[in-house]
């Protein structure tokens, strides 16, 4: 049984029109489909139906998480290795969302809802699967190749991150800790796929999202991001710079709701016998912040 990749977020969208402009023509995603209170939204190179969903909603924040796995028994699966553990689960039906087949949803200890799945409608990534060229015509604002990770907050960190470590087999790339023998955890990166980090866990208030992110392919995709940041007045939180966890290059900001957006781009491949490092807490600056080596309130008090 295998979880392959972040799937989705659904993210709540008060400044409701606004945050639609500014998703498809600032990040540059693609509108697939629309209902009343959702718009579906998808990276160019992603060949499913969406991964961002916008929700109308009164507070910004995660409505969920999804995780998509690569077959329909991996569901039965993993909801008996949760039920076992004593995470209660239900089923989300097939149609509850457009285009996204049957659901097992469940809490995570840090309060986020989190769902795994395996359909979902495939509307493919606008190139021909022969011969094709690198990238399709048409695209617009920063445009990512991809959703790629998000970074959670809540209580009891070590509770959420054992629920993906013990039933869903990731790993943690890297940790921040503090206490004088170092073994209070504040944040700890987890990848399952062979990135740096595929969800984030920090210590905070609870179902706390602090960003998600999207994957550039270039350093210099992210100089272009700032400039299309400053052109259309996009509030921005930090970068560019780099991190000293995951090594990535990074540009963190603000979407009109409040939610904060990441563009993210290198770091090193992670293999299931990647050592975990470690970080301590007097080096935070450096660590999250390579360049400036501290960081700012902001980054550390807000979270949708
Ligand atoms: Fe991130």
């Amino acid at each position: 049984m295998a979880i392959m990749r972040l799937g989705r977020v659904e993210i709540g969208c008060p400044n409701w029109e606004k945050s639609i402009e500014y998703y498809k023509n600032v990040i540059g995603l693609i509108e697939v489909a629309r209902e009343e209170d959702r718009v579906y939204l998808k990276a160019w190179d992603e060949h499913d139906h969406h991964s961002v969903i916008l929700k109308k909603n009164d507070s910004a924040g995660l409505v969920h998480l999804a995780f998509k796995c690569e077959f329909a028994s991996d569901l039965d699966l993993y909801e008996e290795k949760l039920n076992n553990y004593g995470v209660t689960t239900e089923r989300v039906p097939a149609g509850t969302r457009l285009a996204e087949g049957e659901a097992v949803r469940f809490v995570i200890p840090t309060g986020q809802t989190v769902e795994l799945y395996s359909e979902i409608e495939v509307v493919g990534n606008g190139l021909p699967l022969v011969n094709p060229d690198p990238w399709p015509d048409g695209l617009v604002g920063m445009h990512p190749t991809r959703l790629d990770h998000l970074l959670v907050a809540g209580d009891d960190v070590d509770g959420a991150v054992k629920i993906f470590t013990d039933l869903f087999d990731f790993h943690v790339s890297e940790q921040l800790v503090a206490g004088e023998n170092n073994d209070v955890t504040i944040c700890k990166w987890l990848f399952k796929t062979n990135t740096a980090h595929d969800i984030a866990i920090i210590k905070g208030p609870q179902n706390g999202l602090h960003h998600f992110a999207f994957w550039l392919d270039e350093w210099v995709e992210l100089r272009n991001a700032a400039d299309i940041m400053a052109k259309n007045d996009v509030m921005i939180d930090a970068g560019p710079t780099r991190h000293g966890i995951t090594r990535g290059t990074t540009i963190y900001f603000f979407d009109p709701s409040g939610n904060r957006n990441e563009v993210f781009c290198g770091g090193y491949i992670t293999y299931p016998d990647s050592p975990t490092i470690t970080w301590t807490e007097d080096t935070i600056g450096k660590a999250i912040f390579y360049f400036e080596r501290e960081l700012n309130e902001r980054f550390t008090t807000v979270f949708s």
